[in-house]
């Protein structure tokens, strides 16, 4: 499939710059087989892929991990980023960020900081995190933040250990001195595939999550922006998973692949370039993975006759495969997937609370998927 005559630049890079973390979320976004130190691109390498970043129109630039301060230049890439005019983001555990970090860090010309927690009760949260001590941390570090003057974004992400805490989470961002918080509800593949049983709240418990979320909007509007991603498989639609595959933004791993989505290498039979071979501009335009489901003609039915296609591009291509081993079926997520039974079949069969452990992601172990 051809990428399409006028293409827009992409609005976003995504540099998960290491795997490294201390901390061992069961929903972390990173894949099953994580990629080693030894095999991570080196400052110079990320250097010239922001460089080329900026020159192909990208304007903001996510720093990402693992903990991105697992990384000892950290502070060297940054001041890179803000030397090409890149808006520079870090997305971080806290782990890592000690006062002299965040001093430099900050005098390197970061923009914007984004801090995730697990939970608002502490015992829970490092547990969650598999970190102890963790929670206390953050909090910390969420003053380096604000007392450096830089905006702060709580990230929270949502399941069955910490739904009944949602709107706690809220307020601890607030007490944090956060101006955003984003209160997402966890995404079903790679790690969060594999501890979904353990997961995945009851259609009860996300819709009460819901609503207090949503009331908090309303009492605190003005105060905080309250960025909220509603638990898809409750939807009756899918989301436009990334705006759209390869439509905005692109993610390179530590060892330099490029991906159109942080789970794209969970699809069989993709093509990934590397930044070592290919410049960022002409992997963005002719990169196989990029424009296998570019657009809408790569659609099966329901999807290529549907009025929405343009709206959610068929939803998620990493949850289609996970949930139908096909990547070109419409998400399941939608009502009128012939595959959405796979949707009611886990929700309607959650273990009980307490029944499963969770399987915590460390850079050693490759569980098996539990499909
Ligand atoms: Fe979206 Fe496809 Fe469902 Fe239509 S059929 S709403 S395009 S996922
Ligand atoms: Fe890959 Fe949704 S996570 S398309």
């Amino acid at each position: 499939m051809n990428a399409p005559a006028k293409l827009a630049a992409p609005i976003g890079i995504l540099a998960e710059l290491t795997h490294r973390c201390p901390l061992g979320c069961p929903y972390c976004s990173n894949p099953l087989a994580l990629d080693p130190r030894v095999e991570e691109l080196d400052a110079e390498t990320w250097k010239r892929v922001f460089s080329e970043a900026a020159a192909a129109g990208v304007l903001h630039a996510h720093l990402s991990g693992g903990e991105p301060a697992s990384r000892r230049d950290l502070v060297e890439i940054v001041a890179h980023c803000a030397k090409v005019g890149l808006y520079t983001n870090l997305i971080t555990s806290g782990i890592g960020i000690t006062p002299a970090v965040m001093a430099r860090l900050s005098e390197a010309g970061l923009d914007h900081v984004q801090l995730s927690i697990q939970d608002a009760d502490p015992v829970s949260a490092d547990k969650i995190a598999g970190y102890a001590g963790g929670f206390a941390r953050k909090r910390e570090v969420a003053g380096l933040v604000t007392g450096a003057g830089l905006p702060l974004t709580v990230n929270a992400v949502i399941h069955r250990a910490n739904v009944a805490r949602a709107g706690a989470m809220v307020e601890l961002a607030i007490a944090l001195g956060a101006r955003r918080v984003e209160v997402a509800h966890t995404q079903y593949y790679g790690w969060a595939m594999v501890n979904r049983a353990a997961l995945l709240p009851s259609r009860a418990e996300a819709q009460a999550a819901i609503e207090e979320v949503e009331r908090l909007r309303k009492l605190h509007e003005g105060r905080i922006v309250i960025d909220h991603v509603i638990p898809d498989y409750h939807a009756r639609y899918p989301k436009a998973c990334m705006g759209g595959w390869a439509r905005r933004t692109l993610n390179v791993t530590p060892t330099g692949r490029v991906l159109p989505c942080h789970a794209a290498e969970t699809i069989p039979g993709l093509e990934f370039w590397n930044v070592k071979e290919h410049s960022l501009a002409e992997i963005w335009a002719s990169s196989p993975a990029f424009n296998a489901f570019r657009g809408t003609e790569w659609m099966r039915e329901p999807c290529r006759s549907c009025p929405r296609k343009e709206i959610d591009f068929g939803g998620c291509r990493c949850q289609a495969m996970a949930m139908t081993g096909d990547p070109r079926q419409a998400d399941p997520v939608c009502h009128l997937s012939p595959h959405h039974s796979a949707i009611e079949a886990a929700l309607g069969n959650p273990a009980s609370a307490g029944e499963v452990e969770y399987q915590y992601r460390r850079m050693v172990r490759v569980p098996a998927a539990a499909e």
